[in-house]
């Protein structure tokens, strides 16, 4: 069993907000101060004699970083998704991964319904035209025509908890709301008044196709050329997921050829987007840099629950279930319990 005593050593590969950086000030902290991750070779270098990681997405910690820390109890990601882990590595090794889980459906729930409304009504190019002096005529009578949200049909791929709480939402404005999933889930129909259908059916119907699924094999690259014909001419793909989900190149020509209304993004395939990215220079699309958990309450709760999983594997306690990815691990190097 481990017991955390004043030299637990942890490295941080990102500084995080109060709580969880006080939580930590009884441990050994290793911060990396820049505002831009480490590089590898960085992470490398400072978690040689670490018994605990603090890390976020843009961190890939896989065998071969796992390989030089020899003494990693823990890795604790800042982040609901840990594709950047090589969980099964870890837990071959008896390292705890965690994650903090659901706690940002809602704030990313709310900023999907943003960009909703954003693509929808124009809002970013009514502001700059507002801003660059073009308003010369006051009310038009076809001045930034946009479309209702209220009574559209929204698609959601993957109804987890963040689909969910679109869900939730959308029913607010009245919406129409399909999902499509890997199991249908009856109760969640019962309570959001969702309906089930295939993927081609949700992408042909929806004025609103949100994409909420977690990346993995088969979710990687789904949205492709032959999904986006699919869609009508006057939808909006909205992706605050993961940008691998959607197959770039193949949106831009969608866009391009004018075959759906727009797109309004938070995540893409490489991040930061580069300025080679065509999607900066088009009209019908949203960008946003991935900011989906981006409030101070959501950030700040976070950085509590990534704070007590590492503190609790360090301190020979099993971490809250929901926030464990690899229950197995317990088996490989059981804790107090
Ligand atoms: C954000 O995308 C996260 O995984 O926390």
């Amino acid at each position: 069993m481990f017991r955390i005593f004043v030299g637990n050593k942890v490295y941080m590969t990102r500084k995080i907000p109060e709580p969880g950086l006080s939580m930590l000030s009884k441990c050994q902290v290793t911060l990396n101060k820049k505002s831009s991750a480490p590089s590898r070779t960085e992470i490398m270098k400072n978690i040689a004699d670490k018994d605990a990681l603090l890390c976020m997405l843009s961190d890939r910690i896989d065998a071969e970083v796992m390989d030089v820390a020899t003494d990693l109890k823990v890795i604790s990601s800042y982040s609901t998704g840990f594709e950047h882990i090589d969980v099964k590595e870890a837990t071959a090794r008896g390292i705890y991964v965690t994650y903090t889980a659901d706690i940002l459906a809602e704030a990313t729930a709310d900023l999907t319904f943003a960009l909703i409304l954003a693509s929808a009504r124009n809002i970013i190019n009514a502001d700059r035209y507002v801003r660059e002096n073009r308003w010369k005529v006051g009310w038009s009578p076809d001045l930034m025509l946009g479309y209702n949200v209220h009574n559209a049909t929204l698609g959601i791929i993957g109804l987890g908890r963040i689909g969910a709480a679109v869900a939730r939402r959308a029913r607010g404005f009245n919406m129409k709301i399909l999902y499509h999933n890997r199991d249908r889930n009856l109760q969640m129909e019962r309570e959001l008044g969702a309906t089930y259908s295939e993927l081609d059916e949700l992408l042909a119907q929806s004025d609103f196709v949100s994409i909420h699924a977690s990346l993995n094999n088969k979710s990687s690259g789904l949205i492709d050329k032959t999904k986006l014909r699919l869609m009508k001419k006057t939808a909006f793909l909205i992706n605050t997921a993961r940008g691998q989900v959607v197959n770039e190149a193949d949106l831009v020509r969608a866009l391009k050829n004018n075959q759906i209304a727009g797109a309004a993004l938070d995540v893409f395939e490489k991040e930061p987007l580069t300025r080679a990215s065509p999607l900066l220079k088009m009209k019908n699309v949203v960008l946003l840099p991935h900011i989906g958990s981006a409030t101070y309450q959501t950030r700040s709760k976070m950085s509590e629950v990534a704070a007590r999983n590492l503190l609790d594997v360090l301190d020979g306690k099993d971490p809250d279930p929901a926030f464990l990815v690899n229950p197995q691990v317990k088996s490989v190097r059981p804790l107090g319990g």
